[in-house]
């Protein structure tokens, strides 16, 4: 692999000047660069990797063992070695009846068996026969979680949103009392359905959480809540330890990871909010996405071209920070979860071997909804000192029909950004329009500096039909499959996070300090710090 790093990276020094708009005077590019899977199109055209590049990016992935480790994941071995676990999210969307083994048994079963039950549930829920303790309708749930036992529902239920039509879905994440008390304020504990939902049922976090509501939901309901509360978890043990029925509780297998989680009983409240079949039919998408995935050849695959160009922009130009820019409203939450997808996944610095990293791993990921961003960050992306590689979403058709020139006006922002990002524009033109403005001399000089983009910023576009729960499957098991390639490039462990133990197990030692204990041994500005906020 060494060489092919070194021949990658004279590739950039050979082409680093070199303008990516005149790569596109080749008519034949866009149909390299941009492939296609099931009707979501990866537009890779607007970056600097010419077919040499690519190809050595290809055998790059193709060295490190892509192939292989993509075959052991879906064969369900233990590829998350330091934790000693198979990787088999996918086996929740599969559409597949031949038997996955993990250790000596057949997992398909319990999947199907417990996808039927949350159905049962959440129809349940929806049609009024699974009710609150004096017999009303639910109206809300409260999903109490966090990281991948929030992330993900809220990004997809609010992704759905044109879909729902169950009862309202609120979350609780943040450990932070604000949260449960702005959320509590405005409901109703008679009508309110809670959701417990952690895979190790420990996290500090969803416990303080689950307790305040807990306590919420008694004083509004009298002693006998269980009729309002269901739990998902990995640790059934724990859940019964909270008083909740296990005919409530939907397990999964610690071969789902939590940020891996929303395809099964994570996803639960996607499900109570838009339903059974579009539930499946997001599992649908994903599962269609794995299956390209598996098949498609390298050149033609889009989570390998995304990876790729994830490679190319961190590792050979130098990138540090990637912005995930939807021209989607509702997918105001994608860059939040796939901070955690990405940065938990891959913010590494140690590779499967316990050595250093060769390479530098997963860049920052950022990003807002456009326009938005356009009034907010986007100076910086334009003539900023660095150059951030973006990565825009964009559907032909959004659901509001009598709002076309809305869509019409978000699709020409969107093309309109990724093209002046590589374009930019000339001295000679910014020269020209200080003129136009009655400058002269020096002050045109001075003027028309100010108005110079340097162009040539790389940019990877998304493009789909509309934002149905299809595609929102495929867009996710995209990224998933992304992460999963630039990791096995990188010679990580993209399935573990041991980066947020320390802040964890600091935590509790600093919580009696915060009560009254002696801050002994600390260090003089934690101490200085404890001194302000319990003085
Ligand atoms: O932040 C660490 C982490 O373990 C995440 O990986 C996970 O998604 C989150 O905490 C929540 O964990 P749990 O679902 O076990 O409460």
């Amino acid at each position: 692999m060494t060489g092919l790093w070194e021949q990658l990276a004279a590739n950039r020094a050979e082409t680093s000047e070199r303008k990516i708009v005149s790569l596109l005077e080749d008519s034949a590019r866009f149909d390299q660069f941009a492939a296609e899977a099931d009707g979501l199109l990866l537009d890779a055209s607007k970056t600097n990797i010419d077919p040499a590049a690519l190809a050595l990016l290809m055998e790059l992935a193709e060295a490190a063992g892509v192939t292989e480790k993509r075959a052991a994941m879906f064969a369900g071995e233990k590829i998350n070695e330091t934790e000693g676990r198979a990787v088999l999210h996918t086996a929740l969307r599969a559409d597949d009846s031949a038997p996955l083994m993990v250790d000596g048994a057949d997992v398909r079963p319990a999947i199907a068996q417990t996808l039927a039950r949350m159905e049962a549930f959440a129809e349940g829920v929806r049609e009024g026969t699974i009710a609150a303790q004096n017999g009303a309708r639910f109206t809300d749930v409260i999903n109490i979680g966090i990281g991948g036992s929030n992330l993900g529902p809220v990004m997809a239920t609010l992704a759905l949103a044109p879909y729902h039509d169950g009862p309202r879905c609120h979350f609780i994440s943040n450990v932070d009392g604000a949260h449960a008390a702005d959320i509590l304020q405005g409901l109703n504990p008679e009508t309110t359905l809670v959701i417990v939902a952690s895979k190790t049922f420990t996290t500090i976090e969803t416990m303080t959480n689950a307790e305040t509501v807990l306590d919420w939901l008694g004083a509004g309901v009298g002693p006998e809540i269980g009729a309002h509360l269901a739990a998902v978890s990995t640790a059934l043990e724990l859940t019964a330890n909270m008083g909740i029925a296990p005919e409530r509780v939907f397990g999964f297998a610690d071969w789902v990871g939590g940020r891996y989680s929303l395809w099964g009983p994570v996803g639960l409240p996607i499900m109570l909010a838009v339903g059974a079949e579009d539930f499946r039919a997001f599992l649908a998408g994903a599962g269609a996405m794995d299956r390209h995935f598996v098949s498609a050849p390298l050149a033609r695959n889009l989570p390998m071209l995304l990876a790729l160009v994830g490679i190319w922009h961190r590792n050979i130009c130098g990138y540090g920070t990637r912005a995930v820019l939807p021209y989607d409203q509702r997918l105001s939450r994608l860059p939040a979860y796939l901070q955690q997808l990405d940065m938990e996944s891959n913010g590494k610095s140690v590779g499967l071997n316990g050595a250093a990293l060769a390479q530098k791993s997963g860049p920052v990921v950022w990003g807002e909804p456009g326009t938005n961003g356009q009034h907010a960050f986007y100076q910086l992306l334009h003539q900023g000192c660095d150059v951030i590689p973006a990565e825009f979403l964009i559907a032909a058709e959004g659901h509001e029909a009598g709002l076309a020139q809305h869509h019409a006006l978000l699709k020409a922002n969107c093309l309109a950004q990724s093209e002046a990002l590589m374009v930019g524009r000339s001295l000679e033109t910014a020269m020209q329009i200080a003129a136009d403005l009655g400058f002269e001399g020096e002050a045109q000089a001075r003027q028309a500096a100010q108005r110079v983009f340097a162009g040539n910023r790389p940019s990877v576009t998304l493009a789909y039909q509309k934002l149905t729960p299809f595609v929102l499957g495929q867009i996710i098991a995209l990224y998933e499959h992304r992460v999963f390639v630039e990791g096995v490039i990188w010679g990580i462990n993209s399935f573990d996070q041991w980066g947020v133990e320390l802040g964890k197990e600091l935590s509790n030692a600093l919580l009696p300090m915060v009560l009254g204990a002696s801050a002994e041994g600390k260090d003089a500005s934690t101490r200085g710090l404890l001194a302000k906020l319990t003085g």
